[in-house]
């Protein structure tokens, strides 16, 4: 049997220990890294989440009861040592913070032994996600996940005190509730008492809290846990943490406010990165018009420029018959890249209908000034001078275009400048560009709905100087709503809320709710509004998203402790996981086997 704690007490960590401690007696646990055996010498790294302490047994200094069991150690034994602090005897280690220390042992308890792990525990590991994922528990113990989870821990802390220090609640909401309006499809828990019934997990506290705001708690925020099934992608999992606020008798101008202070908090305490306030704004059709995307990197140019009004008359039947089918003609300078291989057009091209364009026309401008171009055969001369002269292109430069509806002509060059960003290396990862977007529109239209869809959530206020356009334009109408931006990532998002039932009602009205469908659906949240309640407005933040900017990573699963695949599932527990079907009984529920469905 392994030795246990009886009496032993960890007066360190491994890292914690330092020439201050020289001289000193101290007892260190934790999992053996290596061992190297110099004869009468037993070297050992010994690792716990602090960093690495080396470990030396004697024969002069160690009973030979405790040489013989440091012989047998072996990777990720987890063992007590104690021992004296002492200067390094061979050659200082730069790389390591104990470099120049290391504890001579009188004695070794192991406290439990290990199997060979089936890869192994270092910095940067080689091995494939799905392995590490799947011995997560081992993963984890790699210093720089735990590096990651520190900075979280410490992340959460931060937040958690500026809330407070700001005169924020924290209060919890349920995670077993009614479906909420964020829009993405509901993880459902089914009812064991209510056959038929489901509870749906919360996409996201929102009702909850515009709730607590009726109640009058002023200014809540929690750490909230928000389930959302649907296709993941890099920065997204099923299940997510936001930092979620609200606040009462505000408008835009105290949101903003108090979280760009909270961001430069939080930045310069954790990575020490000074943001300047107040942080820029951009309405959103500035952000689209430039950037081509409503979460704007702009940490490099390239932008967008129109040019329909250029091209509306010319020869090129792809340019003229977009404008004609009210969409429009963009483009962006690629500066000094004439001179891409044709290769490589051809993949930015087929790049560009990946993402729903029909096509992508190039021009490239010789350092002698002569054209290379997929379309001006089809134009007069005149016609590619002045659309040269409105991209400012000179010698060297590749001109990109795309035609189209204007909502695709955005997509595909705000992607393609995002691209290029990349390949051409125009993006600092030390540079930490914030932005507020503002001025959403309050609704989109929805092809396939064939009506308006809110373009947040039902509850966002309209931009009093638009309502009037509601009955007659409502695709112009703006929102209060906005999103704080870094790097090209949307960090988090929210919105001032209707607080009056009038407005609150054609907002319906507009988005195809029947009276009887808002009030089955939102019906509590109406009648606490008819009870007195304050105008309000919050936001929420992506912590896992705020962390992987902190890192430099872009793998949102690098920050969550047990994260799951790209199709929602837990390489490691294996959830999700079938059941019994006694429970499936209890629960009133039959699974349909898959050919029948
Ligand atoms: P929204 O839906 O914009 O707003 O979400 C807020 C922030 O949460 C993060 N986020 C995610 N992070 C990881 N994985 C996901 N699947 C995921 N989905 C969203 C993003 C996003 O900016 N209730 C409103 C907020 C409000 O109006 O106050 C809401 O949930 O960083
Ligand atoms: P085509 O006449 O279809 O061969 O197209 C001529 C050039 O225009 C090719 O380089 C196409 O990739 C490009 N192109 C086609 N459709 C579009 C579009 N909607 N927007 C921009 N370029 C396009």
């Amino acid at each position: 049997m392994s030795e246990s704690m009886q009496g032993l007490h960890r007066s360190h960590r491994c890292a914690e220990v330092s020439s201050s401690n020289i001289g000193e007696k101290v007892t260190v646990m934790g999992w053996v890294q290596k061992r190297r055996n110099l004869g009468s010498l037993i070297f050992i790294d010994l690792r716990d989440r602090s960093g690495l302490l080396q470990i030396v047994f004697d024969e002069n200094s160690v009973k030979a009861e405790g040489f013989e069991k440091a012989g047998t150690l072996r990777s990720e034994f987890v063992i007590a040592v104690e021992g004296e602090v002492c200067k390094r005897s061979a050659a200082v280690n730069e790389n390591l913070k104990t470099g120049d220390i290391e504890v001579i042992a009188t004695s070794i308890r192991i406290l439990s032994e290990s199997q060979t792990p089936p890869f192994q525990i270092e910095e940067n590991s080689k091995t494939n996600e799905e392995m590490r994922l799947k011995y997560r528990y081992l993963d984890l113990r790699r210093p720089d996940i735990q590096k990651n989870l520190i900075l979280r821990s410490k992340v959460l802390r931060l937040m958690r005190d500026f809330m407070a220090d700001e005169g924020f609640l924290e209060i919890e909401t349920p995670i077993l509730c009614k479906s909420t309006p964020e829009g993405a499809r509901d993880y459902l828990v089914p009812s064991r008492i209510h056959h038929g019934h489901f509870y749906a997990l919360p996409q996201s506290p929102q009702i909850f809290k515009q709730l607590l705001m009726a109640s009058g708690y002023d200014r809540y925020f929690q750490i909230a846990r928000c389930f959302r099934d649907e296709d993941l992608r890099a920065d997204r999992q099923p299940e997510f943490t936001q930092a979620d606020m609200e606040l009462s008798f505000v408008d835009i101008e105290d949101v903003l406010d108090v979280n760009e202070r909270l961001i430069q908090f939080l930045f310069k305490e954790t990575i020490g990165v000074d943001v300047t306030l107040p942080l820029p704004r951009m309405p959103w059709q500035e952000a689209m018009d430039r950037f081509g995307s409503d979460k704007p990197d702009t940490r490099f140019g390239m932008e967008l420029c129109d040019v329909s009004k250029t091209v509306e008359d010319c020869g090129f039947g792809v340019f003229t018959s977009a404008l004609e089918a009210g969409g429009s003609v963009r483009g962006i300078n690629v500066k000094g890249q004439a001179a891409m291989p044709r290769k490589k057009i051809d993949k930015l091209v087929e790049y560009a209908k990946g993402c729903g364009a029909k096509g992508l026309a190039y021009l490239a401008i010789g350092e002698d000034g002569t054209y290379k171009s997929s379309f001006t055969k089809f134009m007069t001369e005149d016609e590619t001078q002045e659309l040269v002269r409105k991209m400012d292109g000179e010698p060297g430069d590749l001109l990109l275009f795309a035609a189209d509806k204007n909502k695709i002509v955005w997509n595909v060059l705000g992607l393609i400048r995002l691209q290029l960003g990349e390949e051409l290396g125009l993006m600092d990862e030390n540079q930490y560009n914030f932005l507020w977007v503002t001025e959403f529109p309050l609704l989109e239209w929805s092809d396939e709905e064939n009506r308006y869809m809110a373009m947040h959530h039902p509850f966002t206020m309209p931009m009093e100087e638009d309502w009037d356009k509601i009955d007659t334009d409502p695709g112009a109408v703006r929102a209060k709503a906005y999103d704080i931006v870094l790097n090209g990532t949307e960090l988090g998002g929210g919105s001032v809320r209707i607080h009056q039932d009038d407005v609150q009602e054609k907002m319906f009205e507009v988005l195809g709710f029947t009276k009887e469908r808002a009030h089955e659906q939102f019906g509590f949240l109406l009648d606490a509004f008819s009870y007195g309640v304050p105008p309000h407005a919050g936001l929420a933040y992506g912590v896992d998203r705020i962390l992987m900017h902190m890192l430099h990573t872009d793998n949102i699963k690098d920050v969550i402790a047990f994260p799951k695949m790209k199709d929602a599932s837990d390489l490691m527990s294996e959830a999700p996981g079938t059941v019994d079907e006694a429970q499936l009984e209890e629960l009133g529920i039959a699974i349909v086997a898959e050919d029948e469905e």
